[in-house]
């Protein structure tokens, strides 16, 4: 069987994603399910951008498996020396059984997909972060009761994070819905694409730079940093532009009465989101972090089947 690997939300099927967050459910009920699914298998992790949840859970979802997690740095490899990605992925699916990278470009992943005989995992690039989407849907569906239909306005920069929700939320059949200031909007490919999906769904994908439109009767307030690893030099500039769309209590005001809140972390208090409301009693945001252990120890057993 020709191997799968996971470098966008884009690339499953409704029915496979579907499956992926009833096994992640089911991970989170028995932690002890797929104990022995990596036995004898090795995942190696490479980091081109620091990490925290990602690095740290998926190093502890392979020892959960008995699996052998190798976590490198990108500049540890010969990568940094000149060696090519296709050479890299050719050389690691010698030795491991899954080769997982957070990059820059997404270009980056396709190539090594295109040289790895093994499944290959995107930890987050500039253009999406599939792993984060699969935590984020686990979450809402947890704490809303369903995805279809659910209202999810995201505001804030129309980034990697923002594309994995707007590919999750079409493929699910969500009502997503992206506030951004004029100029940071989303991909219009993504926007394109989803749109598509979501006419398959029954979902609905709506881009705005109108804060009340997206969030007025929103199910689930969401958002991110305002700007990414890479941008640093912009984040002084971009402390002005998004001023206007940060989720705090008059976002709140404009969703409905029971409404979560969202953030993928790290968060930046005080900037994309104010303490209030991100300590506050609607934040899930802790388990959005804790979701990420079971969505990929999903994600691990689904792969190397
Ligand atoms: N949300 C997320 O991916 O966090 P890290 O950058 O800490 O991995
Ligand atoms: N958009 C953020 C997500 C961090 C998990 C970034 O790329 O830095």
């Amino acid at each position: 069987m020709a191997k799968r690997d996971f470098l966008s939300l884009a690339d499953l099927s409704s029915d496979e994603l579907t499956a992926l967050l009833d096994a992640a459910d089911n991970m989170k009920a028995k932690p002890t399910a797929g104990a022995k699914k990596l036995a004898g298998r090795s995942v190696v992790l490479i980091f081109e951008k620091p990490s925290t949840r990602t690095r740290v859970s998926f190093e502890v979802a392979v020892t959960s498996m008995g699996g052998h997690p190798v976590v490198l740095r990108g500049d540890e490899l010969q990568l940094g020396r000149g060696e090519t990605i296709a050479d890299t992925g050719r050389v690691l699916s010698l030795y491991a059984d899954v080769i997982a990278v957070r990059t820059f470009g997404q270009d980056r992943l396709d190539e090594l997909a295109g040289s790895s005989s093994v499944p290959v995992v995107n930890l987050l690039s500039d253009f999406s972060h599939p792993c984060q989407g699969l935590a984020d849907l686990q979450t809402i569906r947890a704490a809303v009761g369903s995805l279809e239909g659910v209202a999810l306005c995201y505001l804030g920069d129309g980034n990697n994070v923002a594309h994995s929700l707007m590919f999750g939320g079409a493929k699910t059949g969500m009502d997503v819905r992206i506030a951004t200031p004029r100029g940071y909007e989303p991909s219009p490919d993504v926007v394109a694409r989803s749109q598509q999906m979501a006419a398959e769904t029954g979902g609905k994908l709506s881009v705005t730079n109108v804060v009340a439109e997206a969030a007025s009767g929103a199910d689930v307030l969401y958002t991110d940093v305002w700007a990414s690893m890479g941008k640093e030099s912009e984040a002084e500039e971009r402390l002005a532009v998004f001023e206007h769309y940060r989720l705090n209590d008059d976002a709140l005001a404009l969703a409905n009465d029971d409404a979560i809140v969202m953030h993928c972390l790290p968060a930046h208090r005080g900037e994309e989101i104010t303490a209030g409301v991100i300590d506050g009693d609607r934040s899930v945001v802790w388990d959005q972090a804790a979701n990420r252990l079971h969505t990929q120890k999903a994600l691990l057993a689904w792969l190397v089947d």
